[in-house]
């Protein structure tokens, strides 16, 4: 089954809780919390006293994306505040192995992103430590960009690593993703798809969410 995740970060940020709530009745599977902190990326958005507030406004899984330098020193705060998902970057730490493992150990799930220059290849041996592989379609730190066609076989490497390693591990992608192209992420091996500006600027929230499916 194919899950969509809108990222909140294109949402109204003086009503968060109301725009979770919409994305829940618009049929999201995910909420999609882009955590910045202004040095892994040259932006700077919410920390885990935001996700905690907004835990009891909403029953979608929280799916985090941490685009901090290292991450490990706030695995804890994030699952305690709520998070079911906690993606790392695999560039934002020297040892995402251990970072992947206390995040199974803290209770939620565990993902580990790559962002457009890393070859995919670098994370081969960490896939036994995911339950999902984030791939990077824009380079972090903002939303409304636009999609990298070229990241594209990127998805249909980490989508056959995971067959290789024998192992059922979600594959997310998130960048510039519209109705309009979906189908080439799809087709590539990914099966949860982030949509920010897509999701939170139509008119139709259920109806785009309904489209990014495929
Ligand atoms: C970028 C973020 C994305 C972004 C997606 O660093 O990780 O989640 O907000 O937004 P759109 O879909 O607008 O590119
Ligand atoms: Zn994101």
């Amino acid at each position: 089954m194919i899950k969509v995740s809108p990222s909140i970060l294109a949402s109204d940020f003086s009503k968060l809780g109301d725009e979770l709530e919409k994305i829940e009745k618009a049929g999201a599977d995910y909420a999609h919390i882009d955590v910045m902190d202004g040095v892994f990326v040259p932006n700077i958005t919410i920390g885990p006293c935001v996700i905690k507030a907004l835990r009891p406004r909403s029953g979608l899984v929280f799916d985090v994306h941490l685009m901090i330098t290292r991450p490990e020193r706030y695995l804890a705060e994030f699952a305690k505040a709520g998070a079911d998902l906690n993606t790392i970057h695999y560039e934002s730490t020297e040892d995402p192995a251990s970072a992947l493992r206390e995040i199974r150990g803290l209770g939620c799930r565990a993902g580990l992103s790559i962002k457009p220059a890393t070859d995919p290849e670098a994370i081969r041996d960490l896939i036994p430590l995911c339950d999902l592989i984030l791939v990077m379609t824009v380079e972090p730190g903002f939303g409304g960009q636009s999609f990298m066609y070229d990241m594209i076989p990127h998805i249909g490497k980490v989508a056959q690593m995971t067959r290789e390693a024998g192992l059922d591990v979600e594959i997310e992608v998130d960048g510039g993703i519209s109705p309009a192209h979906v189908g080439l992420v799809l087709d590539a091996g990914a099966n949860v798809i982030v949509a920010g500006s897509a999701v939170f600027k139509s008119e139709d929230p259920a109806a785009t969410i309904a489209a990014l499916r495929g």
